[in-house]
């Protein structure tokens, strides 16, 4: 076999067989595919897409790559969540330990924010001294000690997909379904969880910005998931506007940390809560605590502060702030209709909250705050947003990119639901 006749035949239309797929994959993680070869045929791919059969190929093919962790050691069923990505999108931080809480193991792979959505990693980091690089030896001691684990992948899971994201991101061909679904599902299946609910994000800060393609992901993603021996549900959820208040890394620690003392801003709470009620049935755990309760009574924030602190991290400490903040102020008066997830995160970004390459640092103070949310009333020249950043030069761009971000209006204009659908 060859790497011509296999983009060949995606070219052309055509299927690929079963050991196409195996040898393409096996032979691009040995380096015998070239990455001009593989951007080929991943262009292909995109142009002409893939049926059910070649994606659930194409992902045994990426966990094969790499090794399959194993949880069955654990006296409790395991579950884990993955979003899709979006703009204060900090569910797992409040969520993992809450579902530890509730009587399920959590062992969840995050990864670092790219472009204008964040990244679960970067947020941790702004913890001093927290850790997110942990053998599989102390990912299960953590495991133990508080029920859940927050880390990065090692290089050994799913090595093809690490190295053909990277190819995806620099070739414009990152916005195919089909490797969408293979890329997020190889890495989840082969982590091990038991069961899954995935966060798919829909509008203007997500990858998909309508329902009709982020329900076709979903569905994807929960024939994957279930076709490998993982319980898999998806909820639609919306992003066409921030999720909380908060966008920025040490920012949405501390809204994360008021959500486990039984606070925090209504949105963020309820999404918190639905999806542990998923994580806690598609695990199968009988009798489990409400998670509303457990964000009441200090078990989710007990387990938060184990989790922290087994990982390196001091629950207590002081987190990075920005030196400099400038207020946005609402233009006028009336209800704020709008405001953009995609706006608000491309400003979060350019104050140095995300990344533009991979080796990039992060600002851990920075960010933006949220004084008001779509349908709040407000009064012209109350303060709408403040920017946080380490240096004033950086306000001009994100004020750029807030041009026509947001709307006040007479009147309140209809916004998609928090919760839009759930996909079996
Ligand atoms: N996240 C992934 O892990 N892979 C993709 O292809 C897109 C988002």
């Amino acid at each position: 076999m060859d790497a011509i006749e296999v983009i060949r035949a995606k070219r052309d239309r055509g299927e690929l067989t079963t050991a196409q797929i195996d040898w393409v994959i096996a032979a691009y993680t040995r380096g015998d595919v070239a990455d001009e070869q593989m951007s080929a045929l991943a262009m292909a791919i995109l142009l002409n897409g893939m049926n059910r059969r070649e994606i659930a190929d194409w992902t045994q093919a990426m966990i094969r790559s790499g090794e399959r962790m194993d949880w069955s050691a654990l006296d409790r069923p395991t579950a884990d969540k993955h979003s899709t990505g979006g703009v204060g999108d900090k569910i797992t931080l409040p969520l993992a330990p809450l579902v530890a809480a509730c009587g399920a193991y959590v062992p969840q792979l995050s990864g670092r924010g790219l472009g204008h959505t964040g990244g679960t990693l970067d947020k941790l980091e702004s913890i001093p001294g927290w850790r997110a690089s942990l053998s599989n030896d102390e990912m299960l001691d953590v495991l133990r000690t508080a029920g859940a684990v927050v880390c990065a992948a090692g290089s050994g899971l799913a090595p093809a997909d690490k190295k053909l994201y990277a190819l995806r991101d620099v070739t414009g061909t990152v916005e195919s379904i089909p490797l969408i679904a293979s890329s997020i599902m190889s890495k989840k299946i082969a982590e091990g969880t038991g069961s899954l609910v995935l966060d798919v994000k829909v509008g203007s800060g997500a990858f998909m910005k309508d329902v009709t393609t982020a329900r076709e992901l979903a569905e994807t993603m929960v024939a994957l998931g279930t076709d490998a021996g993982v319980r898999t549900v998806a909820l639609l959820t919306a992003m066409d506007r921030p999720l909380g208040r908060a966008v920025g890394n040490a920012l949405e620690v501390e809204e994360s940390v008021e959500v486990l003392a039984g606070g925090g801003p209504e949105d963020v709470v309820e999404l918190t809560v639905r999806l542990a009620r998923e994580m806690l049935e598609a695990a199968g755990v009988s009798g489990a605590k409400d998670p509303a309760k457990a964000l009441q009574d200090g078990s989710a924030m007990d387990a938060w502060r184990r989790m922290i602190a087994a990982q390196g991290g001091d629950p207590d400490a002081a987190l990075p702030r920005a030196a400099e903040t400038l207020t946005v102020e609402a233009p006028g008066s009336g209800v704020l209709s709008r405001l953009d997830a995609y706006a608000v995160g491309l400003a979060a970004w350019r104050l140095g909250a995300g990344r533009a390459r991979k080796e990039d640092p992060v600002s851990f103070g920075a960010g933006v705050t949220l004084h008001a949310k779509p349908g709040d009333a407000v009064r012209a020249g109350q303060p709408l947003l403040t920017l946080h950043a380490d240096d004033t030069s950086r306000f001009e761009r994100a004020l750029e990119a807030l041009d026509g971000g947001y709307t006040v209006s007479e009147a309140a204009v209809d916004h998609l639901p928090l919760v839009i659908d759930r996909v079996t």
